[in-house]
């Protein structure tokens, strides 16, 4: 059995996970989920970066160790990617002791061959980033990646000799035409390496600057920075992480990887510092590094300061998580850039999701149920009819020519999720053309009636599998509307991908409608007029209410959150201590604050509001003269009392 190594970046623990990091995790899951389809032994990874002067920063913020910081943290990584049915096999953190043993035992074999040596070091330091940049590289005393403020630094280094490699890599990318995808960013790559000259690679910091990273095994006063860390990842997890580590110890059970999935902006450091470590340790190079596009919001970069970060976990409440996964894959080429719109999702949902899937399985089962009494009918061939059927049997027959088998891996081999989505709507369309042209009501002759509903049947049974990757609930619940008791996750189109496999008889089971039509106007509604959330459509009922946990609290301390006119953090008694982040800086100030007595939700999910922690939220009301006020007790009540 062929086997399929498919991993994310792994994200930085010192921000919440947003669009961008869902996508390129769903795209790692679709391609985990279709391998397994195809009878492959499938090892997908996802998981954290945790060490580095970013993440040492935000927990310092938070008055947190890094470990503590780093442990609350991952919590929101892998509470989304259950929302958003990730089939990841295994999640890796940095700071696991196994991976830990593993970049020590790899540096040091590099410090034993002479890849590694120490130099003075001069330059600067992008801690965003976390990248190390020449004096040339910076553009106007800023960092060339990301535009933000470099720190100048000079210590004495350990240096990975990457300049070496630079002819090997140039070879390397020439002969091997997929490494690197899609083509442009191969370009990319290949135009650096052949116009530069490349620099060795800075791998370590001076302890005293950063503890939060790995002690380099040779020199116990340096700890190895963030990039030599989090790329060995890749590596260390089939070591001790993959199903069988045990045999991938001793030899090359899932190493090379077969895809890295990334996005753009950390192509230098999986193309250039991973491909010419891996060659420095004599192992052999991933097959395919890809770097998807960008994500922007209303044509914007996303970033707290805009306001304009958008939150998976807000869209799959309100579309559920397969309508987000389609719209993601099927709106951008993988490769290209995209602008996100919630409008954009609200029109795919209604017109590929409500009009041509679900429609085309709430009719066949409502003429399942009228004409047939609810039971999958048996094809009865009828010679009038052979084409029209023999037609739609072809496309999926996965040695046809015109069948979606071929036309489907093809894409999904290339990355090519929407044009996998655009081969699979136009079966859709043929089959809703199908019925159209069948005119089953008003068909006479029971045979053919027969067989069209078996014909539509079985072909939504098939197009659930193709369905799958993407919208792992939504085919489940196609089966199971057609009364078909297995478990999709574990099925295999070698086993259930032929024509036949539907039993006549099965009794099916119409439930609610896949997906149901969006009303744009309410969603206009409700986003237009955030002031008015009591009109009908927002009525809630008393036990939603009594979800809501309210509690006077004391505020002991108030500060300014740094950088922000409108944030105050508050340290707030409400018979626990917790951290509140609230928007009232520009009318109140902190020593304003101090002592009173205000109205606190106390089971608000924790948000991070320009990288502080907000543990609940105060009530205060805005008038339209934009007047703000605190909601403050009439009385004077014990801090901790609950409101009711
Ligand atoms: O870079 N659009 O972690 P990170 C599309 N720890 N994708 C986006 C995106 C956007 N707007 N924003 C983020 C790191 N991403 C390192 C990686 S790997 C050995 C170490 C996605 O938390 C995209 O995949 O900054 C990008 O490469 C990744 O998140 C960066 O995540």
């Amino acid at each position: 059995m062929s086997r399929f190594y498919v991993t994310t970046p792994i994200y930085y623990v010192n921000d919440i996970p947003h669009i961008g990091h869902s996508y390129t995790t769903i795209a790692a899951d679709i391609l985990a989920r279709y391998n397994r389809l195809r009878g492959r032994e499938v090892f997908f990874l996802t998981g954290t970066d945790e060490h580095g002067q970013k993440v040492e920063k935000a927990a310092r913020e938070q008055n947190r160790s890094p470990k503590e910081h780093s442990d609350l943290m991952v919590e929101n990584f892998k509470h989304l990617w259950v929302k958003l049915n990730i089939s990841n096999d295994a999640f890796i953190r940095t700071t696991d002791g196994e991976h830990f043993k593993t970049v020590q035992g790899l540096i040091q074999m590099l410090w034993d061959t002479g890849e590694i040596e120490k130099r003075e070091y001069t330059g600067w330091y992008c801690t965003p980033d976390e990248r190390f940049w020449t004096e040339k590289e910076i553009i106007d005393g800023k960092c060339p990646e990301c535009g933000r403020p470099v720190e100048h630094l000079e210590e004495e280094n350990y240096f990975f000799l990457m300049s070496g490699y630079q002819k090997d890599l140039i070879e390397y990318i020439d002969r091997n035409p997929s490494y690197i995808l899609p083509e442009t960013r191969r370009n990319e790559v290949l135009g650096f390496l052949k116009n530069n000259t490349l620099g060795d690679l800075c791998i370590s910091r001076p302890k005293s600057r950063l503890s939060w990273g790995i002690p380099l095994p040779f020199d116990e006063s340096y700890v190895t920075y963030v990039w030599f860390d989090a790329l060995v990842n890749y590596f260390s997890a089939t070591r001790y992480l993959a199903p069988h580590a045990e045999k991938a110890k001793l030899g090359d059970f899932w190493w090379p990887a077969s895809h890295h999935i990334i996005g753009k902006d950390i192509l230098t450091t999986h193309a250039v510092y991973w491909s010419t470590m891996l060659m420095a340790l004599k192992l052999p190079l991933p097959e395919n590094i890809f770097a998807h596009g960008w994500w922007t919001v209303d044509g914007k970069k996303m970033s707290k300061s805009f306001g304009n970060v958008v939150d998976p976990n807000e869209m799959i409440e309100k579309y559920g998580a397969d309508a987000f996964r389609y719209f993601l894959f099927r709106e951008v080429p993988f490769g290209l850039d995209g602008d996100f719109s919630e409008h954009a999702l609200i029109n795919r949902t209604n017109t590929d999701l409500a009009n041509d899937l679900g429609n085309l399985l709430s009719r066949t089962l409502t003429m399942i149920e009228k004409y047939r009494g609810g039971k999958i009918p048996d094809p009865i061939d009828s010679k009038d009819r052979k084409q029209l059927e023999g037609k739609i049997k072809a496309r999926f027959d996965p040695g046809s020519e015109t069948g979606i088998s071929g036309s489907f891996n093809g894409a999904l081999t290339h990355l090519q999720f929407h044009h996998a989505l655009i081969q699979l709507w136009d079966l859709i369309k043929e089959l809703n053309e199908y019925i159209a042209s069948s005119v089953p009501w008003k068909e006479t002759d029971s045979d053919i009636l027969s067989n069209t509903l078996y014909t539509l049947a079985e072909s939504l049974r098939l197009t659930a599998l193709y369905l799958y990757p993407f919208m792992p609930d939504a085919a489940q619940n196609i089966w199971s509307q057609l009364g078909i008791s297995a478990d999709i996750n574990s099925s295999n189109f070698e086993e259930l991908g032929t024509w036949g496999r539907l039993k006549p008889g099965t009794t099916i089971q119409k439930t609610r409608q896949l997906f149901p039509r969006i009303d744009t106007k309410k969603e206009n509604l409700v986003k237009k007029n955030p002031g008015h959330k009591n009109t009908r459509d927002n009525v809630i009922t008393l036990d939603e209410f009594a979800k809501v946990e309210l509690k006077v609290g004391q505020v002991l301390k108030a500060d300014r959150v740094k950088g922000s006119h409108k944030l105050i953090k508050l340290q707030v008694d409400t018979g626990e201590m917790r951290q509140i982040v609230a928007g009232i800086g520009k009318t109140y100030a902190p020593e304003d604050l101090s002592g009173k007595k205000i109205v606190v939700v106390t089971n608000l999910q924790p948000a991070q509001l320009m990288g502080v922690e907000s543990q609940g939220m105060l009530l205060a009301a805005t008038d339209s003269n934009g007047t703000l006020s605190l909601l403050i007790p009439e009385k004077d009540i014990q801090k901790g009392a609950i409101i009711k």
